[in-house]
């Protein structure tokens, strides 16, 4: 059925045309467009789910018009133990405009579900429990396992049994730091069922980042393994843990109860660290579970997960998530943006650490019923090809990865790619970051073939699911555009006084109305959740993303515009890196920025000024490194660590990062006006200190 021949139909112009421009006060942010349009062929068009610009017109429009009658029909769909409450035919309620009181938004409220039984039970008992729900392929080729509906059932309902048995309560929170081994979505399921809320730390975050999440959510237990093997790496995880249990008790927070997966492909358990007392092996205490676990009804608005992300200031945010509208989007979304027939086998690549990982590995996929891949390891271990070999092993047809590692395999060239068929792939995804034409073309022709879509889904964290991104087979695609709204998101464009803009336009990206999976609060703090989101332009809901808006309506996502920077689809705010830095005792003051990095798409530059009398070295440099993979993890190290014996600020003692951005871009001739330095002497200095 997947079998589906495309061909690419170049319908503006045969020739890459690229212009450039600059979106309008992101001032610095610059996409390349190119405005070939891809388009998929007839027979994949006829048999795709939106299958022209009409038909998602027409839908668009009664999801924007009546949102309340088109999600009430898609919820409907699911199993809803009480069907949510009705008020003058409102299934939502909402308001984005901070002058009208405080931000608030409900779907489906009154609403009695769980997303754990319509992402597993209601399959089950549909006849479908020796379907496989997930193939897992470990780090090292050889080891590999595959679970069926049923046996994931069984496994979720034992994890979740026990994770009553030691206390945890609906509303309570339950910390997971865990490799991606099956066990990981299977303690997000077990959560999920029995309505605790799950907070997943992506196991390359420190010891001190960590400690923070914990601080911060009061787990009252925490699922982790001893170790996992990540290419060649072998990282061991409870000693991170537990370096973490022990700040966060000295701060004042105690973790009763850590359960730690033996996983003994990586690491031993003779060798593994151990508390007694409080740690407890997995493989002691699941197993001797019963494998029937009551379902936790619990309410549509109640919430579901908390997943931490970076913003430009202060400690990392508490992204909350509650149940309904996120199963409803989740689903949704997955289904349309991927074409999904069932039956198909569906590979997400992220990590369930990053909110890919939650909507589209574990939960979008498995309410539809999708058989997905969950792959342990790197896509260059032991070899550049590993990933068209995963694909080949599972005829994976759908593949959902990020344009960094996109880039990474285009630099090892085609043949890696050639050497495996492939003919299995219907569908491809990116998602992450902007991803430039370049890899786009190469993600098209070579690893595609030029036979597969390639959905460009622009999203975040805080939306929970796919905002801006193509349908495949519903209109032609432009390579390096997420092309159209979602059914139900209302984009804006604004300028810097918040006015929306028309038409071709470029500006910042804002959404007018809620969406059912938008973010319902930060963690502990609504008001900072009001201030960072919805009061820098009233009455909308500001992503913190700079877009385009070309001709014919397509949107081009430009970046941040704000001070957080994406490295390699992570998000990693400065301040924070900052912060790190200074925690070193001869850093007297950091500034951070990020720079145009050929694999990672934005690298991380450091301006460091040290302690009066101190001597630049290698090793200092080193030093300050490792600073801030301790503080934050190994992904948030800097590229560069550029000395400055002062930093470019203004007579009120602001730090100007456009001027630091240009150094760091080495466009020293675009530097502009610094007459309104404090010291203009100072960006000599730095130019004269660059490369050195
Ligand atoms: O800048 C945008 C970029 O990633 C940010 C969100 O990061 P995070 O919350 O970690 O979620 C990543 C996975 C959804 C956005 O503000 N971004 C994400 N997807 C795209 C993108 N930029 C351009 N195109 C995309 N497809």
């Amino acid at each position: 059925s997947s079998q589906v021949d495309l061909t690419s139909v170049l319908s503006v112009d045969t020739r890459y045309k690229t212009e450039t421009h600059a979106a309008a006060s992101a001032g610095e942010q610059v996409v390349e467009e190119t405005q070939v349009l891809f388009e998929a062929n007839e027979e994949f068009r006829k048999n795709a789910l939106v299958s022209s610009t009409e038909k998602y017109e027409e839908m668009y429009k009664q999801s924007v018009e009546d949102p309340d009658t088109f999600w009430s029909e898609i919820a409907s769909q699911f199993h809803w133990e009480k069907k949510w409450d009705v008020t003058d035919g409102k299934v939502h309620t909402e308001n984005f405009d901070v002058r009208k009181g405080p931000i608030k938004v409900e779907w489906f409220k009154g609403g009695k579900t769980n997303i754990c039984y319509n992402a597993l039970d209601r399959h089950v008992e549909a006849g479908r429990a020796n379907d496989v729900a997930m193939f897992w392929e470990g780090n090292e080729p050889g080891y590999d396992s595959s679970v069926t509906f049923g046996n994931l059932l069984d496994l979720v309902s034992q994890v979740s049994n026990y994770l009553r048995s030691v206390g945890v309560k609906k509303g309570d929170a339950v910390v997971i730091y865990m490799p991606m081994l099956v066990e990981l979505p299977v303690a997000m399921l077990a959560c999920a069922r029995i309505g605790a809320i799950h907070s997943v730390v992506f196991a390359g975050f420190s010891a001190d980042s960590l400690a923070q999440r914990i601080l911060d959510c009061k787990p009252k237990v925490v699922l982790t393994a001893n170790g996992v093997m990540r290419g060649t790496k072998f990282i061991n995880l409870k000693t991170i843990v537990d370096d973490a249990l022990k700040q966060a008790k000295q701060e004042g927070y105690t973790v009763e109860t850590s359960v730690v997966f033996a996983n003994e492909v990586a690491t031993k358990k003779e060798e593994t660290a151990w508390v007694e007392g409080r740690d407890i092996w997995w493989q002691d205490v699941i197993p001797s579970q019963s494998t029937k676990s009551e379902v936790e009804w619990v309410d549509a608005e109640d919430p579901l997960f908390l997943l931490y992300t970076s913003g430009s200031t202060g400690k990392p945010k508490g992204v909350l998530h509650s149940t309904g509208g996120y199963m409803v989007y989740t689903a949704t979304t997955f289904k349309h943006a991927f074409d999904y027939r069932p039956g198909e086998v569906y590979w997400c690549t992220a990590d369930c650490g990053w909110i890919t990982g939650h909507s589209y590995l574990t939960y979008g996929p498995l309410l539809n019923g999708a058989t997905v891949v969950n792959f342990e390891g790197v896509p260059t271990y032991p070899d550049a090809g590993r990933c068209w070999e995963i694909v080949d092993k599972y005829n994976v047809n759908i593949f959902y990865t990020a344009p960094t590692a996109i880039r990474a395999l285009m630099r090892e060239g085609d043949k890696p790619v050639k050497k495996h068929s492939r003919k299995s792939l219907r569908v491809l995804g990116s998602v992450g970051e902007p991803i430039n034409p370049a890899a786009w073309k190469w993600y098209y022709e070579v690893v595609g073939d030029s036979r597969c879509p390639i959905s460009d889904t622009w999203w975040q964290t805080e939306t929970g699911g796919f905002m801006i991104t193509p349908m495949p087979g519903g209109w032609p695609l432009k390579p390096g555009s997420a092309t159209f709204p979602f059914f139900g998101v209302q984009p804006a464009i604004v300028d810097e006084n918040g006015k929306e803009l028309h038409g071709e336009c470029s500006g910042y990206l804002c959404v007018k109305a809620s969406w059912p999976s938008t973010f319902r609060t930060l963690f502990g703090d609504h008001p900072r959740y009001e201030t960072t989101y919805f009061a820098p332009f009233k009455g909308f809901y500001f992503s913190g993303d700079g877009c385009h808006r070309d001709k014919d309506g397509y949107y081009w996502l430009t970046g941040r515009v704000d001070d957080v920077i994406n490295v390699s689809g992570h998000r990693i705010g400065s301040a924070e890196v900052e912060s790190a830095l200074v925690h070193h005792p001869l850093c007297a003051e950091a500034a951070v920025v990020g720079y145009d990095h050929e694999v990672k798409g934005q690298g991380i530059y450091a301006f460091v000024t040290l302690v009066e009398g101190v001597e630049y070295s290698d090793k200092l440099r080193k030093d300050l490194i490792a600073k801030v993979r301790s503080q934050i993890g190994p992904f948030a190290a800097p590229d560069i660590i550029h000395w400055a014996p002062g930093l470019p600020k203004t007579r009120s003692g602001k730090i100007m990062r456009r001027i630091l951005r240009k150094i760091a871009a080495n466009q020293i001739d675009e530097l502009g006006d610094v007459s309104t330095l404090a010291d203009p002497g100072v960006v000599e200095q730095l130019i004269e200190l660059r490369d050195k």
